[in-house]
């Protein structure tokens, strides 16, 4: 197929979003035109400077990056433009349903209420149904780097608003640094979270090995495995997947980026549809590792010549996926 055909052949395909972080969809433009309104000071003398260091090796230089930039993100406003320029993105991309990631800690701990954060994403995505055709909902995330007791302080701070946003928060994540961060860290805080009626999911096997993957299945009870492309390190492994079809939200550019493959040709993407896995395409952190959800799925569609009905599959299981 031509590119051009090929782009509006995915984009047709009604797809689901399910593994997007909001703090990576900032683009570098909307973290100067914020840094400027909030006088925010930024290390960047311009955006192009700053595109100019998104030069990753591994997960921890880009999350070094990535929490900089958030810095610029105070107000409501900011998280609401942030997510509605997001939707718009999605919309455009042919992503009819979105679970969005989203890092209260990262904020609370530059004192930014937790109600803002609330606000401003919920605010957007609230208004992306009736705007934009696109239903979804949100993933609290814990950053695994910091203490478990600082994710149980986190839900505390958080549960007062469940209530309000009972209609679009759902669901728990985790998050950030994986190796040195294993599953069992959260082991606790995933159990009262599942007590509490919250879906889960994990990051887990990006970097971390397929025990990793294991863990973040039974120690955590994760419904979905963000990323886990690591699992076909271990058999046993990969038959549970496809028995229990056990969805993986897959990030080719991402993965790509961040230097998990050194070629999207080299992705195991396609032998993980092929063995009958549930692996959904994804983009992870789209205004860092150059391309949204289309831009995925053209990618690695060239890459590792995907069929129309791989390409249909895939947009099947994210549907299927979704909560
Ligand atoms: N992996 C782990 N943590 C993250 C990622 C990721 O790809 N993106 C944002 N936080
Ligand atoms: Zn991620």
């Amino acid at each position: 197929m031509e590119l051009q055909e090929l782009r509006s052949f995915i984009r047709g395909l009604p797809k689901a979003e399910l593994h997007l972080h909001i703090e990576g969809t900032l683009e570098a433009d909307m973290i100067f035109a914020f840094a400027q309104r909030n006088q925010v000071p930024l290390p960047y003398a311009s955006i192009e400077d700053l595109k100019n260091a998104y030069q990753f090796t591994d997960l921890q230089s880009f999350l070094d990056l990535y929490y900089a930039g958030a810095a610029v993100l105070q107000t409501e406003q900011d998280f609401y433009e942030m997510t509605w320029a997001y939707l718009e993105k999605a919309a455009a991309d042919g992503v009819v349903h979105a679970e969005i990631m989203f890092d209260p800690q990262t904020h609370t701990g530059r004192g930014i209420p937790m109600e803002t954060v609330f606000a401003g994403i919920a605010g957007a995505l609230r208004q992306a149904k009736p705007g934009l055709g696109i239903s979804g909902s949100l993933i609290l995330s814990f950053l695994r780097h910091l203490s478990e007791e600082n994710a149980f302080a986190t839900l505390e701070q958080a549960l007062p608003l469940r209530e309000a946003y009972r209609d679009v928060w759902l669901s728990i994540g985790l998050d950030s640094s994986e190796k040195g961060n294993p599953p069992e860290k959260f082991e606790r805080v995933f159990r009262r979270c599942k007590e509490l009626g919250f879906r889960l999911v994990a990051h887990a096997g990006e970097e971390g090995p397929a025990s990793y993957v294991r863990d973040a299945l039974d120690l955590l009870g994760a419904e979905r495995i963000d990323h886990g492309v690591r699992s076909e390190e271990d058999p046993a492994l990969m038959q549970r997947l496809q028995q229990e079809q056990v969805p993986l939200t897959v990030c080719p550019l991402s993965n790509l980026k961040l230097c998990v493959v050194g070629d999207l040709k080299e992705h195991n993407l396609k032998r993980l549809l092929e063995q009958g896995i549930c692996v959904t395409i994804n983009s992870d952190e789209p205004a860092y590792f150059g391309g949204y959800i289309l831009d995925n799925y053209v990618a690695t569609a060239q890459a590792l010549g995907l069929s129309k009905e791989q390409l249909v599959q895939l947009a099947a299981n994210s549907m299927a996926a979704r909560f």
